[in-house]
């Protein structure tokens, strides 16, 4: 929104002058994030775990510049038991040992800032891990003071062993767990090991906030927020309405036959978000808050708050994550984002540590990868890549004896359902190079990854990808260089347009006198449509990467192609 500033004549008489002065496009509007799973980055210190040496050399030696990101969003780093891998922490104001020191965060900071790239970081703010010093205070007495940290009940039937109430975590089977010690259950919205915050207690909001403004003012420049929705429960701790459907969808929260009225979304979620937004307006440069929340556009956008009264600056839409390969639900997905949002800007992704990798769910075929690559990257919004898409890593395959993610481990009804759910796959270490020694993860020929490296490196890994110039790396570097140098594609407005193809998904940005068009065939087959710009070139495709052909009045897509056009006007 333009500020208006008032002038007044310096003549002495009172004409009030009123100049626009216009604001620029806040940096992660224009941003493309790239998410960092350090674990899973790179191994400096040879043991088998990424660490943050390890992702300062790359940076050191020039790799995000060379790719093009803006900003990395850090998965946690903090100190951990690693039982959910990060995000069961046991100290919100320091680094995990296995990862570095504290020194080695200041220079990753350093040399990130150093390298114009921002970071931020992962903030968990619904629970800590059951091994953090709170919890285990809050455990030894109904009566010891960090008691009302926690969500501790009195549970029911007659020797009150049963659950106080019939809540689920979202990841099945009672949120609550019984405690030995003091006879009472605690609640956790997602694993056992990861006891929910009571954020009813203003003590916790002062020291959640304290670690955040830690780490700000250490110059980070903002925070991912962990499953943001489950920070609040009913405090009357009512039962959830059952329902009929088993799985969540972006039109509805119900799972596991429960709608979580009572414990997702509560109406408390808005002032945090609105809090945490004054907490971080109060730094200069600008900071950023990404939310990650489940549902689609209509669910997650109060969490933005309002034009008045600002909430998170974005958060996650999970919807191209969960999409079929089809032009008409892509649009559909953003015709909804458009809709409910409406001035908030969206936030789209394909894949992250929990999801499987995106390549993977389309048959790993690298075309269509890079259709929605087109889409992600040129769509208004803010793209987020994860570790690893930039070379079309593939969902690991994980031997079952091999398995370490508790959701990949889970039976029930003694049968092994995890393997569905279980999210090592798309952890496996990043492939660097061909080498046989853990292709470049880590160079200790003797040591085993935290988890095996995928059997496909020797073709999927950075190294042999920079010398093909048509390679998904180089794909990446071409296509995120194009977006820099053209605003309208991170700025410009967005409108659909019709072609003669219901395979076809096509747009135009448009920023001032800068347009283009991005027309993506969904299709198996070639398809020809009218060309709606006349005197416009071909300035980038998925097939070819960057190159100019002058256009005829038809236009050719080759099958599962993606290109962007021009009026030429705006080239010459
Ligand atoms: C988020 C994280 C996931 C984690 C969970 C609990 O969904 O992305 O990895 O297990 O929250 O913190």
């Amino acid at each position: 929104m333009d500020k208006r500033v008032q002038e007044f004549s310096d003549r002495g008489s009172l004409t009030v002058v009123s100049v626009t002065v216009p604001t620029s496009t806040p940096w992660w509007k224009k941003s493309v994030f790239y998410q960092i799973y350090p674990r899973s980055y790179s191994d400096s210190t040879n043991n088998g775990i990424g660490d943050l040496r390890g992702i300062i050399n790359k940076i050191r030696g020039g790799y995000l510049t060379k790719l093009g990101i803006d900003a990395i969003w850090l998965s946690p780093m903090y100190p951990s038991p690693q039982e959910d891998f990060g995000y069961d922490i046991t100290d919100f104001n320091a680094i995990n040992p296995e990862y570095g020191t504290m020194d080695d965060f200041d220079e990753l900071l350093e040399v990130l800032h150093a390298n114009n790239i921002k970071i931020i970081l992962d903030m968990v703010l619904n629970h800590t891990s059951h091994k953090h010093k709170w919890f285990k205070q809050s455990k030894t007495s109904l009566t010891n003071p960090k008691r009302e940290w926690y969500v501790w009940k009195k549970g029911k039937g007659k020797h009150g062993k049963s659950p106080p109430n019939n809540w689920k975590a979202i990841i099945g089977g009672s949120a609550w767990e019984w405690d030995e010690t003091t006879e009472e259950f605690y609640l956790h919205q997602f694993l056992p090991c990861q006891p929910d915050l009571n954020w009813q207690n203003s003590e916790v909001k002062k020291a959640m906030f304290n670690s955040m403004k830690f780490w700000l003012d250490k110059g980070v420049d903002g925070f991912r927020l962990d499953i943001i929705h489950t920070v609040f429960e009913d405090t009357q701790f009512r039962d959830n309405p059952r329902s009929i459907y088993l799985l969540p969808s972006h039109l509805r929260l119900d799972s596991l036959f429960q709608n979580p009225i009572f414990t997702q979304f509560l109406p408390e979620t808005v002032d945090l978000c609105v809090d945490l937004r004054s907490l971080v307006d109060n730094y200069n440069p600008e900071r950023v808050l990404i939310g990650e929340a489940a549902g689609g556009p209509e669910i997650i956008s109060p969490l933005y708050g309002t034009p008045e009264k600002s909430g998170l600056n974005l958060v996650f839409d999970f919807q191209f994550a969960n999409q079929s390969f089809s032009s008409k639900k892509f649009k559909n997905s953003i015709l909804d984002s458009i809709t409910h949002l409406n001035d908030f800007w969206p936030c789209y992704t394909f894949s992250n540590h929990d999801t499987v990798r995106m390549i993977s769910r389309y048959g790993n075929s690298e075309k269509k990868a890079r259709v929605l690559t087109l889409l992600l990257l040129t769509v208004r919004g803010t793209p987020v890549i994860y570790q690893g898409e930039e070379i079309g890593m593939h969902q690991g395959k994980i031997p079952r004896n091999k398995v370490v993610d508790p959701i990949g481990k889970w039976k029930i009804w003694g049968l092994p359902l995890g393997r569905f759910f279980g999210r090592d796959g798309c952890r496996t270490p990043f492939q660097w190079t061909n080498s046989k020694i853990n292709a470049g993860f880590s160079s200790n020929p003797d040591v085993k990854p935290w988890l095996p490296i995928s059997s496909n490196f020797q073709k999927i890994n950075v190294e042999s990808q920079e010398k093909n110039e048509y390679s998904m790396f180089n794909f990446y570097r071409e296509l995120l260089r194009f977006r820099h140098e053209n605003e309208w594609l991170q700025e410009g407005k967005m409108e659909f347009i019709e072609t003669q193809s219901k395979h076809c998904l096509a747009f135009s940005r448009n920023l001032g006198p800068n347009s283009g068009m991005v027309i993506l065939n969904f299709h198996k087959k070639p398809i020809r449509i009218i060309n709606p710009f006349l005197n416009s070139e071909k300035v980038f495709s998925t097939d070819t990467l960057s190159h100019s052909k002058v256009l005829e009045k038809y236009i050719t897509v080759n099958r599962y192609e993606g290109i962007i056009i021009q009026k030429k006007s705006f080239r010459d």
